[in-house]
């Protein structure tokens, strides 16, 4: 089966990105990228390519060369349905803040409202491919409400998780080290395998896609996520244990990372990791876990969030007790907002806590991230849920100029590691700071000598 149009449903971080970079490689296929929110779709047609709402290094010129072209971006998602013979469901599937499995499952409603949109627009056969980051076996789920709410047609049902990371995406996707499509063990199980395998094979080596069945995929992605946050959470662990002898974690990183079997990446100890995928799907994997009894196993995966957040109050702690045991109305000035570099997302980044715990002491933070919006960072501490409004507008500053961030703070603290923090004007900053001037590097980020020299007095995670 030859595939003539894509309808993707959900233009997010994910969506777009991919479907950008299908389109780009497959100029005869039609995409078309849906969602309900106009402005996110009025942005992905913005003239003016810094607007786009995904900020991915390289994904401007993707989608220079192919929107107009084959890739297109709508809020008619019935349409856009409709004409596809083949959907990817890319909508959020954030944790669920109610109910049964509250705090841990993934809030499957806008996968379930996607399933019985597709059924009820159908006019034909189709294949649906679930991209969104999903429980296992939600595929099951999904064909079931196509099956009995649909026409009557057929629907295939692949898993093809996504393994792109936020600030390479665009990379990622074009060399990816896998790409991993599951299908039911059936003909047309097979026949939609081969459809999606095509699509990937106009630029990715064959021996790089993998086909599995649906539920080995499903749980492929939550086991690569879960295995990433562990080397982290492992190496944090580590860092708290170096600060407390002679030792230090990059020399610990780098050490071992030589070891071929371990490998040098992901070994970076930080302030805590973030993003929208980690702590989802390794609290999928936990809820999986208990559902099916397998408490060991649960309590085993849980650990890697639990070290996690012990590392954000950590170095929430070590800022107070750094600072004389009092934060009350000083001024911190927050480097980074956004759970890692290269990237405007912030969901779960580590800044987000460690604000929160300093603004229970009633500090000041003055934040500057240079992609991150004022909006978003009120609504990321707003949706915490633990600080009033009040506090929120009075205690907390969002700039657009680092130096001002900084200009009379009693302290510098780096939540993100972009790379243009590395080149200030550490002297300046000095001299416009409260002393004793404090930075405390959350990411390892800074020379440490380097700013010692300068007078300030530097706390680095891990050392
Ligand atoms: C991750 C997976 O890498 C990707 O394959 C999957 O599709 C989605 O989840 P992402 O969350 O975008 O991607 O970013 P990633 O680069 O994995 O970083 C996650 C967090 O871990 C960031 O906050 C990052 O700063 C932190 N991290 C990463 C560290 O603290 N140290 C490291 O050594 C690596
Ligand atoms: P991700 O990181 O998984 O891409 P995002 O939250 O960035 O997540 O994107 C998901 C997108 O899916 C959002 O823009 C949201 O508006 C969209 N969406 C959710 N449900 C639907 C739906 N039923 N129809 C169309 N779009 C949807």
């Amino acid at each position: 089966m030859k595939i003539k149009n894509i309808c993707c449903i959900g233009a997010g971080y994910v969506g777009g990105p991919t479907m950008a970079v299908i389109a780009q490689k497959n100029p005869e296929i039609n995409v078309t990228v849906v969602d309900l929110n106009k402005q996110r779709i009025a942005a992905w047609n913005d003239e003016d390519l810094s607007k786009l709402p995904v900020y991915e290094p390289g994904l401007d010129e993707v989608v220079k060369e192919a929107r107009g072209r084959n890739l297109f971006f709508s809020t008619e998602v019935d349409r856009a349905i409709d004409e596809a013979e083949m959907v990817f469901i890319s909508v959020n599937t954030p944790t669920k803040t109610y109910g049964e499995g509250k705090g841990m499952a993934a809030d499957l409603k806008y996968v379930e409202l996607c399933a019985r949109q597709i059924a009820r627009v159908s006019k034909g056969d189709k294949i649906v491919v679930e991209k969104s980051t999903l429980p296992v076996r939600t595929a099951q789920a999904v064909k079931s409400i196509l099956d009995n709410t649909g026409n009557g047609f057929k629907f295939s049902i692949l898993s093809n998780p996504e393994f792109l990371a936020e600030g390479t995406a665009v990379e990622d996707l074009q060399s990816p080290d896998r790409v991993l499509i599951g299908g039911e063990d059936t003909p047309e199980g097979k026949e939609a395998m081969q459809a999606l395998v095509d699509i990937y094979a106009s630029w990715v080596p064959k021996e790089q896609i993998l086909t599995t069945n649906v539920w080995s995929s499903e749980l492929s992605k939550l086991v690569a996520n879960a295995f990433l946050a562990q080397r982290v959470s492992s190496i944090n662990a580590i860092s708290e244990l170096c600060e407390a002898t002679e030792a230090d974690v990059d020399e610990v990183s780098r050490a071992i990372g030589k070891d071929s079997r371990i490998g040098p990446k992901f070994l970076k100890a930080s302030v805590g990791f973030g993003g929208s995928c980690f702590q989802k799907d390794i609290l999928n994997l936990v809820y999986i876990s208990k559902s099916l009894g397998l408490n060991e196993v649960a309590d085993y995966w849980e650990q890697v969030i639990i070290m996690n957040d012990y590392q954000k109050y950590r170095f929430a702690k070590k800022i107070i007790t750094t600072l004389y045991n009092t934060i009350a109305d000083k001024k911190i000035a927050f480097l980074g907002w956004a759970f890692k570099k290269d990237t405007n997302d912030t969901r779960e980044s580590a800044a987000i806590y460690v604000a929160e715990h300093l603004l229970q002491e009633q500090a000041k933070i003055v934040v500057y991230d240079p992609k991150v919006t004022e909006e978003q960072i009120y609504s990321d501490l707003e949706y915490l849920g633990t600080l009033s409004s009040e506090d929120i507008m009075n205690r907390v500053t969002v700039v657009n100029d680092p130096y001002k961030a900084m200009d009379k703070a009693h302290a510098v603290a780096v939540l993100t590691e972009w790379d243009e923090f590395k080149s200030y004007d550490w002297d300046r900053v000095y001299e416009n700071m409260m002393k004793p001037a404090f930075v405390f590097d959350g990411r390892r980020l800074l020379d440490e000598a380097e700013i010692t020299e300068k007078g300030f007095k530097v706390y680095t995670i891990g050392k």
